[in-house]
């Protein structure tokens, strides 16, 4: 697989942050006649290859959305399920230490099994001198719960109202001092953001595909990338 690839004469620029939204694990189990958790457990594979491929090509920042607020109306039977993929997959965390990524979890952690939290907190320690890779794990995330949560906490400093700026707030988002997200991409064939770095997402490019998660290998993010290539972004100018 190519990894830098040159576009004619000029070299293809990766995006700083790349954001998804791994959708679709439920309905690839359905087209399988397996079980929805068959999904949930392919889909958290393959969240391991791309994380490791987007290290492997210089990506300076991913983030991943996994589970979100609204995501607790899912039968309980589903949501054990997805919390138990987690623990297994916070339990082999270190081994992203050892590749140089940096892992941190995005979302209201508070009302988490006090294990998981445990366990999210130890591997955010151990990879925090992590040079390469910065990994984003959205878990009860929510774009609105954030911006309420941000908000909460700027009130709690004292903050005047002159003080609640553009800035003040994205200094107090869970993504604070990161780059705002410049590609989104939701495989599974649905063009919504669910909910997803709502605040930080206003001048992203988007790329949708009827991929389901779990089908989403690296060449399909090469394909994403050089779409990203072809856009113009304006930012509002000429
Ligand atoms: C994404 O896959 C995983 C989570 C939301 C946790 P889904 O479970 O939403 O899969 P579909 O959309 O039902 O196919
Ligand atoms: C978004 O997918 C959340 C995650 C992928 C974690 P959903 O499957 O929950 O989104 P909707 O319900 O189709 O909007
Ligand atoms: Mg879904």
């Amino acid at each position: 697989m190519p990894i830098f690839k040159r576009k004619e004469t000029t070299e293809r620029i990766l995006p700083t942050h790349i954001a998804i939204i791994m959708d679709g694990n439920g309905r690839w189990a359905k087209k399988r006649s397996l079980p929805r958790t068959a999904g949930h457990a392919a889909g958290s594979k393959n969240f391991k290859d791309i994380a490791r491929y987007c290290n492997k090509i210089g990506l300076k920042y991913l983030t991943v959305y996994a589970f979100s607020t609204e995501n607790w109306k899912r039968p309980k039977e589903e949501v054990d399920n997805i919390m138990k993929i987690f623990k297994e997959y916070l339990e082999d965390a270190k081994n992203f230490k050892d590749e140089n990524i940096q892992v941190q979890f995005i979302g209201d952690r508070s009302v988490l099994d006090p294990e998981i939290q445990r366990l999210m907190k130890e591997s955010e320690d151990a990879s925090r001198d992590a040079t390469g890779l910065h990994l984003n794990i959205a878990i009860n995330y929510g774009g609105r719960d954030e911006i309420v949560h941000a908000v909460r906490s700027l009130i709690n400093s004292n903050a005047k109202a002159e003080d609640i700026t553009e800035e003040a707030i994205s200094q107090n988002l869970y993504t604070a001092s990161q780059p705002d997200p410049d590609f989104i991409i939701r495989p599974s064939g649905e063009y919504r953001l669910s909910n997803y770095l709502i605040w930080q997402s206003a001048y992203a490019e988007y790329w949708f595909s009827d991929i389901l998660w779990p089908d989403f290998k690296p060449k399909d993010l090469e394909k994403a990338i050089d779409e990203y290539n072809r856009r113009n972004r304006r930012f509002g100018g000429v």
